[in-house]
């Protein structure tokens, strides 16, 4: 097992370059089999869970080639199965996304039952009563889900919760559906728009991504021959911006929309922190140790639980005593309990609420990423504590950034991937 060996503390300064999206990424690699042709699609992050996509539809009849890390053409003309593997399928949340571009492309679609983080109940009744609203039939049973439809038809669908996956799901289902379909109460991350306007790029008609209201009007057929690339990450993004604040560093985080961290920004100003809109990046600086705050994770435009656990690490260190609400995951302060282990002082209250009582400065320890973001965190945590931090569990890390202690290291960090064959640290 890998684990990163972290000494610390550093301030971090430097540059560092976004790359795409991971959210948007895999919506949109299921989203190619919807066309009856060639498309190409770059700024794809080259991270594990696009690999994973990426195989996975090579299983369906894709054709995929490589011209970069970052580049790739994918061939969809000879799609010939419905039945995504079970094994790969069940290994990450966002193969829910096959059922949607399958049931588009060919009346059917099998896949397992999603997994990803451990965040607690990761329902997806949303995703289900859109399809069958669309006129599809579902089945849930021995660790798969599958769907079929004669003939998918447009229709009004209110989402009960505002999720980003059924959201993307519905717009999959129903681009080529006949007739209109509206999805009220949509979602409105950034990458529900870069989804949309991936698919409108190949002929698809979706109007109003990015508000509470989408409309799709069904269209015969989209074709490829076009070339798309995929939105920066704005979690990514927002990650580097909270490790400058932690570390007391400053980072030019170049390739991001700073629009898309208005929220974080603002938290970030709140705290005693700058920063500098640029225009195609932000400036991110921090002289002094940052103010105690109150932040509530929300749906987008509101602070993303995304980066709940980086800003964990901000405020276990700041002055006075904060409180993290958390409004969308059940299971999120998972990493809290590592954070403690380094001298943070978090006191859980429940599920959903977090107290932090900041402290000066955190110490070097072994801990293990509980997930992803909480991964992301912990590094972070180990980059501004004092001694030396062993990182395990680095697979959930490598599902979702690219080069990450290649990055950190650019800006300062001290920071080897070693590798330790017998390691039994974690069992998360
Ligand atoms: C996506 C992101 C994930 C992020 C989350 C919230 C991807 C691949 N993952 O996950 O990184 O943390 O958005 O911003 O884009 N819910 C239901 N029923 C459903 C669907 C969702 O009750 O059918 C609930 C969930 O339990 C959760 C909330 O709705 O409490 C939001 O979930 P959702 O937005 O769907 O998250 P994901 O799309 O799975």
């Amino acid at each position: 097992m890998d684990k990163l060996v972290i000494q610390g503390p550093t301030k971090l300064k430097g540059e560092v370059t976004i790359s795409g999206a991971k959210n948007a990424a895999v919506a949109i690699l299921p989203a190619t089999l919807l066309i009856d042709g060639i498309c190409k699609i770059e700024n794809l992050p080259n991270i594990s869970d696009v690999r994973t996509y990426c195989k996975i539809l090579e299983t369906l009849g894709a054709k995929i080639t490589w011209f970069s890390d970052n580049e790739i053409e994918i061939d969809t003309r000879n799609i010939g199965c419905t039945q995504a593997p079970l094994d790969m399928t069940s290994r990450f949340r966002a193969s829910y996304y096959l059922l949607g571009a399958l049931l588009g492309r060919c009346g059917a679609a099998e896949v397992g039952i999603p997994g990803g983080c451990n965040l607690g109940a990761r329902p997806i009744d949303q995703h289900i009563k859109g399809f069958e609203a669309l006129g599809a039939k579902v089945d849930v049973a021995q660790g798969k889900i599958s769907a079929k439809v004669k003939k998918l038809t447009g229709t009004s669908i209110y989402m009960d919760i505002v999720s980003v996956g059924a959201t993307i799901n519905v717009m999959l289902a129903s681009v080529l559906a006949e007739g209109t379909t509206t999805i009220d109460n949509a979602a409105k991350e950034p990458h529900i728009v870069d989804v949309a306007n991936f698919l409108n790029t190949m002929g698809a008609d979706i109007r109003g991504a990015g508000t509470d209201v989408i409309k799709i009007n069904g269209v015969k057929s989209l074709h490829g021959d076009t070339t798309y690339s995929v939105v920066p990450d704005q979690i990514e993004a927002g990650t580097f911006m909270l490790a400058a604040v932690a570390s007391k560093g400053d980072i030019l985080i170049k390739n991001c929309i700073p629009e898309h961290l208005d929220c974080i920004t603002a938290k970030i100003v709140e705290i005693g922190g700058t920063v500098e809109d640029l225009g195609d990046s932000v400036r991110v600086s921090m002289n002094k140790r940052p103010n105690k705050a109150i932040v509530k994770t929300l749906p987008y435009p509101g602070f993303p639980t995304d980066l709940q656990p980086q800003m964990g690490v901000v405020l276990s260190v700041a002055d006075g005593i904060s409180t993290i609400n958390e409004s969308i995951w059940d299971s999120r302060f998972q990493y809290t309990a590592e954070l403690n282990k380094m001298g943070a002082k978090i006191a859980p209250q429940g599920g959903k609420t977090a107290v932090f009582e900041g402290v000066k400065g955190l110490v070097g320890s072994q801990v293990c990423a509980t997930d992803l973001r909480a991964g992301a965190a912990l590094l972070v945590a180990g980059t501004i504590a004092n001694g030396e931090t062993h990182l395990y569990n680095l697979q959930h890390i490598d599902r979702g950034y690219e080069n990450i202690e290649e990055k950190f290291r650019n800006l300062g960090a001290k920071i080897q991937r070693v590798s330790e064959p017998d390691e039994t640290m974690c069992d998360t």
